[in-house]
């Protein structure tokens, strides 16, 4: 798996839902621990986005920032914004959670080469299965254990997206 070449230092990476208040807000918690736990945060940036405007100013949803520190995340400084055309030039990678987020982010890229880097987050769950599920399954009409089996899923890719970015990141100077 190759991700898009990095436009500079550090590599930016947007993970991307619907409301920005569930889903990439808890992916964008891990990648974050995840990267500073590589020692890599000088060389990965981390945030999130929303396609909707419903929530723009908000926290993170009371059940994500739980499901967060159930697990030992902090989630509590996120405030929730919606992405727009200079998403595409202020990071290098967008990870949607799904189909739908997928087809809005194509729409909104300036280009080509924008739209070649979104990418569905499931791309690097580890266990996929050809013509298995693709998306983060939104949980925000579900419940608490809804919150937790997303924390699963992002969990599973944020660990198989790792060694692709510090391969991205590390192997970046040879193609500059
Ligand atoms: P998220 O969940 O996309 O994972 O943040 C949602 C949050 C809010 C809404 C939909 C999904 N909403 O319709 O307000």
């Amino acid at each position: 798996m190759m991700l898009p070449a990095p436009a500079g230092s550090p590599y930016r990476v947007s993970m991307v839902c619907l409301g920005n208040i569930c889903r990439s807000p808890m992916a964008a918690a891990v990648l974050q621990r995840r990267v500073e736990d590589a020692g890599l945060g000088e060389h990965i940036r981390v945030d999130s986005g929303g396609t909707g405007s419903w929530h723009v100013g908000d926290a993170a949803d009371p059940r994500a920032r739980d499901a967060l520190s159930r697990r030992g995340y902090d989630g509590r400084s996120h405030r929730a914004r919606q992405v727009s055309p200079p998403w595409f030039d202020d990071h290098d990678l967008l990870l949607v959670m799904d189909d739908d987020n997928l087809r809005t982010m194509r729409r909104l890229a300036p280009d080509r080469d924008a739209a070649e880097r979104v990418m569905l987050l499931r791309t690097f769950d580890p266990t996929a299965e050809p013509n298995g599920e693709r998306s983060v399954p939104d949980p925000y009409y579900g419940d608490e254990a809804d919150f937790d089996a997303g924390l699963d899923i992002i969990e599973r890719c944020v660990d198989g997206l790792l060694p692709v970015l510090r391969a991205r990141v590390e192997g970046s100077e040879s193609d500059r």
